[in-house]
């Protein structure tokens, strides 16, 4: 099995936050956890070492709280990314078998793109392979230097770059894929002589050629996998670009999305065909939603939601932890949480599940059985159920369970005063 190493130690200055950059979120997701779920996804791998260092305690207790495969090792000081690799040796001394190094501020880089890079490296029989890609512009980035006859001979950082290594286009990605037992050696051999005073873990390249090991690039095909997080700006632009695609892959897959520009939708959200998503919609977290739905404009689920098919979340309407059957509209102004709603259900304009109590902090759920209808303006206060057939007057607040096919109001008695506005406004 694989191990990974996901290098989360630095600073992150620019992000201006008191939040570590690694934990800065897309779609209520880390940037940390998109790396991670990446490496997971490519079922490769068994283990998981994140480095941490700046603010290294709320990193450890998210990680422990999220990620069962996953451990901290604690960087400190943080003296360069070969450094924070080398914290690792204790805990790895006697594996045999492939470790990749990646950077924990790149949430774009999918599972297809580790695996392919993995089974390249394995192909090739390779000791040591880093991860390239060719930019327009290169600055800052390692550069790839290559021999005349094409293999990899080192890499140069932009500060200790010549001007003519500084023209090269081909830039060390930061991902890497090792044959532990054969690198490990590298990471007791590495110094501190460059124009950072740092221990590079891009000088394990020049050193596996020097001990004839195999040394191989993999140029990554879609540059945008690598884009790194170093500001909020590059935070919304990744968050762009994520979102881009995945409303591409629906596109596809036969949902009909009907301003893409508009629309957010999470990379957990798995959506049927012939379902509508009109513009101004925000879907976050792990959601299902069935087929032939139309959801929005202006709607907003927030997770764990389960939607059957052929329902219809309108304008204004927030789900959050809802199971919907089949057939059921909320079409406008709701809020629905914390409940199971069954099918042909009607919920009025203005229903709100009021699932929270704030003497108990707790969160009750509310369940509306096949058939009901809820009048609009009505206040379903949990625990409570609604069985089968009942229906709900039009601003009512429900307090207590409703019997199958029932009528439920609460209402105050309208008064009619006449001739009052004569009397008194004229
Ligand atoms: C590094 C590479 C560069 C590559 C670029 C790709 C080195 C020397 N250079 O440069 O060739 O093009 O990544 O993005 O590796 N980190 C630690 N501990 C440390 C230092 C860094 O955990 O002591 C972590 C950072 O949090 C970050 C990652 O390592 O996630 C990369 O570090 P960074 O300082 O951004 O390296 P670059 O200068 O970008
Ligand atoms: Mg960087």
């Amino acid at each position: 099995m694989l191990k990974s190493i996901i290098l989360a130690a630095g600073k992150g200055t620019r992000m201006k936050s008191e939040t570590p950059k690694v934990l800065h979120e897309i779609f209520n997701k880390t940037l940390l956890g998109y790396v991670i779920e990446a490496v997971n996804n490519t079922g490769l791998a068994d283990e998981n070492f994140v480095i941490v260092g700046h603010q290294a305690e709320r990193v450890e207790e998210y990680i422990k709280n999220n990620y069962k495969n996953a451990r901290t090792v604690l960087q400190s000081p943080q003296l360069g990314t070969g450094h924070a690799v080398s914290m690792v040796l204790p805990y790895l001394q006697d594996f045999d078998g492939e470790v990749v190094i990646l950077c924990g501020d790149t949430p774009l880089v999918t599972p297809e793109t580790i695996k392919e890079f993995v089974e390249e490296h394995k192909k090739k029989n390779s000791d040591l392979t880093v991860m390239s890609a060719i930019f327009e512009n290169p600055t800052n980035y390692g550069r790839i230097v290559r021999k005349s006859n094409g293999s990899v001979d080192s890499i140069v950082e932009e500060k200790d770059a010549t001007t003519e290594q500084k023209a090269i286009k081909e830039i060390n990605a930061g991902i890497y894929c090792l044959n532990w037992a054969k690198v490990k050696g590298a990471f007791s051999d590495l110094k501190t002589n460059n124009a950072q005073g740092e221990y590079y873990l891009t000088d394990i390249i020049k050193w596996g050629n020097e001990k004839g090991l195999a040394v191989n690039a993999y140029v990554l095909k879609d540059n945008q996998e690598i884009f790194g997080i170093n500001s909020k700006l590059n935070l919304s632009q990744a968050a762009k670009m994520l979102n881009k695609k995945i409303i591409e892959k629906h596109l596809t897959n036969g949902v009909t999305i009907i301003d893409p520009d508009t629309t957010w939708i999470s990379p957990d959200t798995t959506i049927g065909s012939d379902t509508t998503i009109y513009p101004s919609t925000y879907i976050e977290g792990k959601n299902t939603i069935g087929k032939n739905c139309k959801i929005g404009p202006f709607a907003h689920l927030r997770g764990d939601v389960i939607l059957e098919d052929y329902v219809k979340i309108g304008n204004f309407v927030e789900v959050k932890k809802a199971f919907i059957k089949s057939h059921t509209n909320a079409c406008h102004l709701t809020y629905l949480g914390d409940c199971e709603i069954g099918s042909d259900v009607n919920i009025g304009a203005g229903t709100i599940t009021a699932n929270y109590n704030p003497l108990t902090k707790e969160k009750s759920k509310t369940i509306i059985e096949d058939n009901v209808k809820i009048g609009s303006n009505s206040v379903l206060v949990a625990p409570v159920t609604i069985s089968e057939g009942a229906n709900v007057g039009a601003l009512s607040c429900i307090t207590k369970p409703i019997q199958a096919w029932a009528l439920a109001i609460t209402r105050a008695p309208l008064k009619v005063v006449e001739g009052w506005v004569k009397k008194h406004l004229q």
